[in-house]
């Protein structure tokens, strides 16, 4: 039985992107304070989680202990909770997680309960060590492969239900590229539709575009997970990190900022908090965006909002500006009608000499109401 959670994609924040195997107990606790001050909490960015390297090894009775960087978990989670906010988590079906700390193989009861004795509201269960049992004991046999990858997923599952507390759960699998044929039956919230991100134009554009196609597949409680987001990280310009931005909210994907959020430039801010774009990622419908043009470096997506409105977004992968027809058959349910920038907040009324010019990595994001 499913957790009636995650009716929206998630939102919040993920130690990894940006602290990787160094982030401490005090740098989850800035990132809180952060989200409070900056206003990020309030704009719907609710989930602090944290990722691999916060393990130690097991006691003598099998209960997983938290190592130096994180000396009182429930004390972290009762912090957390005093901001208004939810804690996250981190473990592996295998016996290691990817970084090598102890996995949840073996302990998957023990560990949800002791998540749920902490205080936790997340779960991100990452396959590493696991997708090596997978290879020794299914070698070449594809079906049983994919069996056994949806089995331990579905064992946490269970072991999260028994807790009795909600929990997010996020699957973090690779491999077996069927995952959203059978994820909502084993109970995940979210699950990773691609490899790693990374805090590049090149990597960010290959794996959000290459979501096209997989939209039949999320809706509330259930959603794909193109990776979490490099807002503020560093390697990207304004106008890609808007992409970056107008393309999850296209595809309904969670919004987990992954920068440090205690040392934003006012740039930043403004992009993971324009409420209007995070209203067409979290709008109630829970419809993901489709392509429904594409042309060398130019897509064009469309997304269907609650109360019959939508969103459509004209999206530049190339080198030099592009400039979209007003006239192609794609667009004329929106021809005549008035269409808001979601950006720059001018108004446009598609019209045949309407200017659809997208500057080069760039977005144009409308919203009609
Ligand atoms: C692989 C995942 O895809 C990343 O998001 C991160 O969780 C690392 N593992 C942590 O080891």
């Amino acid at each position: 039985q499913s957790i009636p959670v995650a009716a929206t994609p998630p939102m919040g924040w993920n130690s990894w992107n940006h602290f990787a195997d160094k982030v401490t107990d005090a740098d989850v606790r800035a990132a809180a304070d952060a989200l409070v001050a900056s206003g990020m909490r309030d704009a719907g960015y609710v989930y602090v989680n944290i990722d691999d390297t916060w393990e130690a090894k097991r006691d003598a009775h099998g209960v997983i202990q938290t190592n130096e960087k994180f000396p009182d978990m429930k004390g972290l989670a009762d912090y957390v909770h005093s901001k208004g906010l939810k804690l996250g988590i981190y473990s592996s079906p295998g016996p290691k997680t990817c970084a090598g700390y102890e996995g949840s193989y073996g302990h998957e009861e023990q560990d949800a309960q002791t998540y749920a004795a902490w205080g936790i509201d997340y779960l991100k269960y990452d396959q590493c060590s696991f997708g090596d049992l997978i290879a020794k004991e299914a070698g070449n046999d594809l079906d049983k492969a994919a069996a056994m990858q949806r089995a331990a997923y579905e064992k946490m599952h269970v072991a999260i239900v028994k807790t009795g507390r909600p929990m997010v759960y996020s699957f973090c699998q690779y491999g077996l590229y069927s995952v959203w044929q059978w994820a909502p039956k084993a109970g995940g919230n979210l699950w990773r539709t691609t490899d790693d991100i990374n805090d590049t134009w090149d990597r960010m554009t290959l794996i959000g575009f290459q979501q096209a196609g997989l939209e039949s597949f999320a809706g509330p409680g259930h959603w794909n997970d193109p990776d979490m987001l490099e807002v503020g990280n560093g390697g990207m310009k304004k106008s890609e990190y808007e992409v970056h931005m107008s393309l999850w909210a296209m595809l309904s994907a969670p919004l987990l900022a992954g920068n440090d959020l205690s040392k934003m430039t006012p740039e930043t801010k403004a992009i993971l908090m324009n409420r209007e774009v995070i209203a067409i990622d979290q709008d109630a419908l829970g419809r993901p965006g489709r392509r429904v043009w594409a042309e060398g470096p130019m897509e064009i997506w469309v997304k269907d909002l609650s109360g019959g409105k939508k969103a459509i977004a004209f999206f530049n992968r190339g080198e030099s500006a592009m400039i979209f027809d007003p006239k192609l058959k794609e667009l004329a349910g929106f021809r005549g009608k008035s269409l808001q920038n979601l950006w720059t907040k001018e108004e446009l009324v598609l019209g045949p000499t309407a200017s659809l010019r997208v500057p080069k990595h760039g977005v144009l994001l409308l919203e009609q109401r």
